[in-house]
């Protein structure tokens, strides 16, 4: 007879989690998050992504890999679509970047447990312009280079509107999807049909220090 055995948390790893969350509710990003954090399946790292998603969101957002990314956006212009509390685009601020932060707010109204998040304005990260993602594009679309999209709400069509609304408006405009493939908890699957990805090795070498939790698939993928 097999038994799997799980790996509980010593209780310094435990202490780590809370110094964790602590930085994160006084929004401060932890330079990187230990490899115990993306692999365990202690029951600990999962409240503490839940109570990360209430205070910052879906990715885990790490000073390391901020910098590198805000290095390799350069002086370009960046909008960042249903960016819920504007976490990422307060880091890439912090960097440099010349960002615009958009979001529709849905998230104060969803009954979905997971994406409920009990968020409220003081959680709030940055200023986000409280603008649908498709009125965003038609709005900024024309003035940036890239545009962000992160974890766009799951099986909805937003996600591939906004692609080709992008496209139709400025065809030399590159997105950065964050999130998981085809298949995933991220967008639809008709979204994994249109997207064409732009192949760029240093913006692979600019997302090595992307980490994710433990099970989630999430990652940068920057397409067109
Ligand atoms: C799953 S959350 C992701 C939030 C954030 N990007 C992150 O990675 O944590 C989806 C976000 O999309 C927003 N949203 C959903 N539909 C939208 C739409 N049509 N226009 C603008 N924002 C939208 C919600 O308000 C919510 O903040």
């Amino acid at each position: 007879m097999s038994c799997k055995k799980s790996i509980k948390l010593s209780r310094k790893q435990i202490s780590i989690l809370s110094k964790i969350m602590k930085m994160i509710e006084n929004k401060e990003f932890p330079d990187n998050y230990p490899v115990f954090i993306t692999q365990s399946s202690d029951a600990h790292i999962y409240s503490l992504r839940r109570k990360v998603i209430e205070h910052m969101g879906f990715i885990l957002i790490s000073k390391e890999w901020i910098k590198d990314l805000s290095q390799w956006i350069g002086k370009r212009n960046y909008l960042e679509l249903m960016s819920g509390l504007g976490a990422l685009s307060y880091g890439l601020r912090m960097q440099g970047v010349n960002i615009i932060a958009t979001d529709n707010y849905s998230w104060k109204e969803t009954t979905n447990v997971e994406n409920s998040l009990l968020w409220n304005d003081n959680k709030m990260w940055t200023h986000v312009e409280n603008l649908g993602a498709l009125e965003a594009v038609k709005k900024y679309g024309r003035n940036v280079d890239i545009i962000i999209m992160s974890w766009p709400p799951y099986d909805d069509e937003i996600a591939v509107k906004v692609l080709r609304r992008m496209r139709d408006i400025n065809p030399s405009c590159i997105m950065i999807y964050i999130g998981e493939g085809k298949g995933g908890c991220t967008a639809n699957d008709e979204f994994f049909t249109v997207y064409q990805i732009v192949e760029d090795e240093s913006f692979n070498e600019a997302n090595v220090k992307f980490q994710s939790w433990p099970l989630i698939k999430d990652r940068p993928f920057l397409i067109k």
